[in-house]
């Protein structure tokens, strides 16, 4: 698939934290010769404070705030892949922007693996907790209608990269009909 077959849509990645939207995001975007945003980058851009700068010292509905902003803005532009912060599926006003002008690609993957891939430093606000594997369940099982609001579901716990990659490109394939 040539990147000009896409070039009226955005390729969005959702998920939870941790699943890989932005590696995905990024491998795929090159591949694709698309541009590659990240609403987190774009927030922190915008506000010149980390994300957890933001919730330390303005609080969650800040962040939300300017999160909405960003992805009203990023949903008017054409033929980016989106990589989003797991919370953004939580706001309808979100996913109708995404949706209206992309295609919505959800990464998945098993509570034992996210707790694993979000070990790492500290940056992650939400996490920040001593009970940081009950935190996880309970996100996870608030949050999985907001994203079954999809056009295709990946599992990634037993995938690659690259091989989440492949099975976009195949989906992307099958949608635009080559
Ligand atoms: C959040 C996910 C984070 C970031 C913020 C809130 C969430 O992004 O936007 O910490 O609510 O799930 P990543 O999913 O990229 O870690």
């Amino acid at each position: 698939m040539r990147s000009e077959e896409l070039s009226g849509k955005n390729i969005v990645l959702t998920g939870f934290m941790g699943t890989g939207k932005s590696s995905v995001g990024r491998r795929l975007a090159k591949k694709l010769g698309l541009k590659f945003v990240d609403t987190d980058d774009l927030i922190t851009a915008k506000a010149r404070m980390s994300v957890k700068e933001i919730f330390d010292q303005f609080g969650e509905p800040k962040f939300r705030e300017i999160e909405r902003d960003v992805v009203a803005r990023v949903s008017g532009e054409k033929g980016l892949v989106i990589a989003t912060g797991g919370g953004v599926v939580l706001d309808e006003g979100n996913m109708d922007n995404l949706q209206r002008t992309g295609i919505i690609i959800c990464l998945t993957a098993s509570p034992e693996d996210i707790l694993a891939r979000t070990g790492g430093r500290n940056e992650r606000p939400l996490l920040n907790t001593d009970e940081r594997e009950k935190k996880v369940r309970d996100m996870l099982e608030h949050r999985r209608a907001f994203y079954a609001r999809a056009d295709l579901s990946i599992d990634t716990s037993s995938l690659n990269q690259r091989e989440v990659i492949e099975k976009i490109l195949e989906y992307l394939n099958e949608t635009t009909g080559n």
